[in-house]
This record gives structure tokens, sequence and C-alpha cells, in this order.
């Protein structure tokens, strides 16, 4: 995932909620109306009757556990590092692809799956379904990683996939070749064991997902619209299972990822006419934009927290929040307001509640004796559900208020839509069955992502894209992303296969059960 390292603080960010939240919720709790706690959504479905697919099982042998572990060091051991939009590093991109195809020699040969090359090192396979008219969907995952240095601190070199304690550390090891190895590796053995889905379906593996995936994710998503695809749903990586990371919250929750935020790179620039310092004009082009930047910090974009996708996050988990933060985050419509204040004092969840201002670059001057011709500032904005990039646009027009300054938009792109999670959503609901039925008694809810990933691409193919996979979060993990010791368990690592292997498989289904079909209805 680009950018990754935010991702995760919901932690943090619940921690201050809670605290505070005590005393305000009990406070109110004399003068609000009490919404009933909320139950489990969807337990219905889950109780309901499935159509029965997955034949086959996976339980590792010995030899497949040593063949896994050896092709994921493999993996790890390739430096496919992207240091900007244009330059990758193509020698460790054609290496992966030869470790493709010698570690998934069945994937590769098998007559049910067509396998291309996009943009030279990306890749896109078909597997073929029984059934045509059951809509295919897509699988997404990245071989390219951001770069690592083991002279930050890596207990292990970065690019060693090391083993310490039952965890092999490595740049890519969490984002993305866990996931990236276990779609292939799940499809091995399926195919091995004589699998032949029903449900068609796409994996797609883009070789520039740090560098914002121009060139793989665009360019898979270009071949599949020039041959007329439409997607079921796609899922990629994003949000995980985080344990003992939301304090208040009883047992870990999987966090599926129904949207991300948007993005806006913005220029602020002020040009005067140049002249010597020994005559200088009242305010020079230096004081103009610091002004400008300053009353942009000064004003930080509308609170929004409860007006997007974290709203429905707070209320899918509140049953399983010990009180009273379980009526706070039940009676969001009472207290959104009130969280907001609390979450917007740390940065980690200041990124929930609002769109995010940074200012990222400041240039300008060129000789200690010339006032300045161009002063020029880079504002980096990630912007909130509930608001458009035109409108964080008009803000900032607003908010700078000066016609000296120049605001011109670099690059930037709209919040992406929020895919559903209701009863009624194919991919989102089995999943969901999938992670309990392999974790049974964890909560899964609807998440946001703060960061990025390749699957904002393919908005157009489908409405319905969830960012997740079943890796284990636990309290400081997150700043491995982007960071030091990114590092996942042999023990994570075999449940990442044996995930895609069961979904797979339960994407089969034609569709889903009657909600009303459960015999413990409620
Ligand atoms: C599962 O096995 C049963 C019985 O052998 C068979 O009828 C059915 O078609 C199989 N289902 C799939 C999805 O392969
Ligand atoms: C690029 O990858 C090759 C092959 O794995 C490796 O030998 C080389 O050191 C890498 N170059 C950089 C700049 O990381
Ligand atoms: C793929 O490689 C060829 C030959 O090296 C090059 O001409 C072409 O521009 C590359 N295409 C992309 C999309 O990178
Ligand atoms: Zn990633």
């Amino acid at each position: 995932m680009t950018e990754s390292r935010s991702k995760f603080r919901l932690s943090k960010i619940l921690k201050v909620v809670f605290c505070s939240c005590v005393i305000t919720a009990l406070g109110l709790l004399t003068v609000a109306s009490i919404r009933t706690l909320s139950l489990d959504v969807n337990a219905g479905l889950q109780l309901a009757h499935w159509e029965h697919t997955g034949n086959f099982s996976l339980v590792f042998t010995q030899q497949q556990r040593e063949e896994l572990l050896t092709n994921f060091k493999e993996a790890i051991r390739i430096p496919t590092v992207s240091f900007s939009e244009t330059e990758s590093n193509t020698t460790a991109l054609l290496q992966f692809d030869r470790l493709l195809r010698k570690a998934f020699p069945t994937v590769f040969s098998s007559h049910l799956v067509q396998h291309e090359l996009v943009a030279n090192y990306s890749h896109l396979f078909w597997v073929q379904g029984s059934d045509p008219t059951l809509e295919p969907y897509l699988l997404l995952a990245h071989i390219d990683v951001v770069p690592a240095t083991e002279s930050d601190g890596w207990e292990a070199p970065p690019f060693s996939a090391k083993e310490i304690d039952g965890f092999i550390y490595g740049r890519g090891t969490i984002d993305d070749k866990g996931a990236l190895m276990g779609i292939l590796q799940a499809l091995e053995y399926l195919l091995i064991k004589g699998y032949a889905p029903r449900r068609g379906f796409y994996i797609g593996l883009g070789h520039d997902e740090e560098v914002s995936g121009y060139q793989g994710a665009v360019n898979i998503v270009r071949v599949l619209k020039q041959r007329g695809a439409r997607l079921s749903f796609v899922l990629d990586e994003g949000l995980a299972i985080l344990d003992g990371v939301l304090s208040g919250l009883e047992g870990p929750a999987a966090l599926i990822g129904v949207s991300e935020k948007g993005q806006a790179t913005v220029k602020l620039s002020v040009s005067t006419s140049p002249s010597h310092s020994s005559m200088p004009p009242r305010i020079t082009s230096i004081g103009i934009l610091a002004a400008a930047v300053k009353r942009l910090e000064d004003n930080p974009m509308p609170r929004l927290f409860g007006h997007g996708p974290e709203g429905a996050m707070f209320e899918h988990l509140a049953h399983k929040f010990r009180l009273p933060m379980r009526f706070v985050a039940s009676n969001l419509w009472l207290f959104a307001p009130l969280i907001s204040r609390v979450l917007e004092r740390k940065p980690e969840s200041n990124a929930f509640v609002r769109t995010t201002t940074a200012v990222t670059m400041f240039n300008a001057g060129v000789k200690v004796n010339v006032i300045p011709p161009l002063a020029e500032a880079y504002v980096n904005l990630r912007i909130h559900s509930a608001q458009s990039l035109q409108e964080v646009l008009d803000l900032i027009q607003n908010t700078v208020a000066d016609q000296r300054v120049k605001i011109e938009l670099v690059d930037g792109f709209d919040p992406l839509p929020v895919s559903s999670a209701d009863e009624k959503s194919f991919g989102y609901q089995v999943i969901k069955k999938t992670v309990l039925d392999m974790f049974p008694g964890l909560t899964v809810a609807p998440g946001i992502c703060i960061g990025n990933t390749d699957s904002r691409h393919f908005k157009e193919l489908t409405t319905n894209i969830y960012r997740f996979a079943p890796l284990w979060f636990k309290p400081g993990d997150a700043q491995r992303f982007h960071g030091i010791n990114e590092r996942i368990s042999k023990k994570n690592l075999e449940e990442l296969v044996i995930f895609y292997f069961n979904v797979i498989q339960n994407f089969d289904i034609r569709k889903l059960p009657d909600p009303h079909s459960s015999a413990h209805e409620l």
C-alpha cells in the first residue's frame, strides 16, 4: 500500500478517544435518548444456509511448508524497489517474473489459466470459470516495494528474508508480497488438486503501486476495459486484522477497507519583480507566501468525522466495545462532534476527522542580496470521504484569500466511492464469511484506508472494491509499514495461503444466501 504507515494508526486514535469519552459519555448519559445498543450487523446472514462449494481443504505437508517458505523468501530477496514514478529496478522486476514461473509451474501451464504481461513487468492472469453467467472478480496485489536501507536500524538486512523467532524479516513481507505469493500459492495448490472454478477470476499484479500505479494498474485496467470486462468486485491489500490495537474493543477485529481518502497536491506561488535588497519592497514574495501557508495551517479543513465510512466502522464495532465506549460508538449521531475534538489532537487520528493539510515543500530566493522574484510551496492534502477535490480547492482559495498567490492543482483525485458492506454485498459477505470460518469469534467491520492502493484505478470496472488481507497486526506493527523491521510470522504466511485457497472456492457460490433463511433469526 502506498504510504501505508498511517493506515493502522486508528489504533492510537481509539486509545485517546476511549479515555476522553468515558467522562463525556457518562456526563451525557442523562440527557441522551439512548439508541438501542447495536447488535452484530449482518449476524443473520452468517447464520444462514450457504451454498456449499468448497470441496478442497488445505492442510500443509512438511514439504509444502518448506516450499512455501522457500518461494516466499526468494520473493523477498529480489529488491523490486520503486524509486520514483519513472525509476524502478527493472532487473529485479525481470528476476521476479522468472521466480513466479519457477515457483508456480501449474499456474503457468494450466489450460484454465491465461497469463500475460502488461507494461512489460506487471502480470494479468485470467482463470476461466465453468459458468460464464457468473460475473468474474479480480484479486490484486503488487510486486514493487518502497526502498529500505539496513543502516536505518533493521534487525536483519531488509532484503535478506532472515528468520528470527518465527518471523521472516524483509521489505515487502507485509506490503505486499505476502498477499501476492499467498494468492498464487493458493491457486497453485488448488489447480494441483484438480480444482476448476465455477466463477472466473482475474489476478492482477502491478509493478509500480508504490509510485501510483500509472504503469501497472492503469494498463491492467485499460486491457480489461478493451475486452469489455465488468467485475463483480476487486479484492486488494489495505486493511488487516487488528489485535489489541483498538483499545476498548473485546478481541481482534478484521477491518475490510471499503474506501480510500482522496488526494490533492497544490502548488502556491508568488512572483514579484526582482530588485536589489538595498531598496526592498515592504513585503517580498517570501513574506506573502509564508503568510498564505500560515493561514492554511491555522485553518484546518472542517471536521467531518462520522460523515464517511469511519462512522459505519464505529457502528459495526460498537457491540464489541466495552462500556462506556459502546454507548458512544452506538450513538455517533450525538457524539461525533465530541469524538472529533478528541481525535483531532493527534496527527494519526486527525486523519480520520478531516481532509488533512501538509505543507511539504517551500522554495524561494537565489542570492543573499536579491529580492526573490519567485517563492513557491507545495501542499499535500488527503481528502476526507465526505468532501470532493473541488470543494477542497475552493476552501484553499478562500483561506489563502490573496490575489497575489497563484494556486494550481498539480495532481489530485476525489476520495474513492464507498463500497457497500450490507447483506447484499457479495464480495464483502464472502470475504467476511471466509474470515469468520478461519477465525471464529473475530469482529468483522468495514473500514477506511488513509493511504491509497492500486485498486483505486479499478473504479470504472466495479463499484465494489475491498481492501483486506488477513495479516495480524499487534501493537507496534503499524510502524513496520514502509518503516524498519517489516516482518511476517511463518504462521501468518500460511494463513494467507489458506485464506486465498478458501476464499477463491467460496466466491464460487452463485449468490448470497437469503438473510431471512437464518435458523436463529433475531
Ligand atoms: C463437489 O463435490 C461434489 C461431490 O463429489 C460434486 O457433485 C460437486 O460438483 C463438487 N463441487 C465443485 C464446486 O467442484
Ligand atoms: C536491482 O536489482 C538487482 C537484481 O536483483 C540487484 O542486483 C541490484 O542491486 C538492484 N539495484 C538497486 C539499485 O537496488
Ligand atoms: C516495454 O519494453 C519495450 C522494450 O524494452 C519498450 O520499448 C517499451 O516502452 C516498454 N513498455 C512499457 C509500457 O514500459
Ligand atoms: Zn502496498
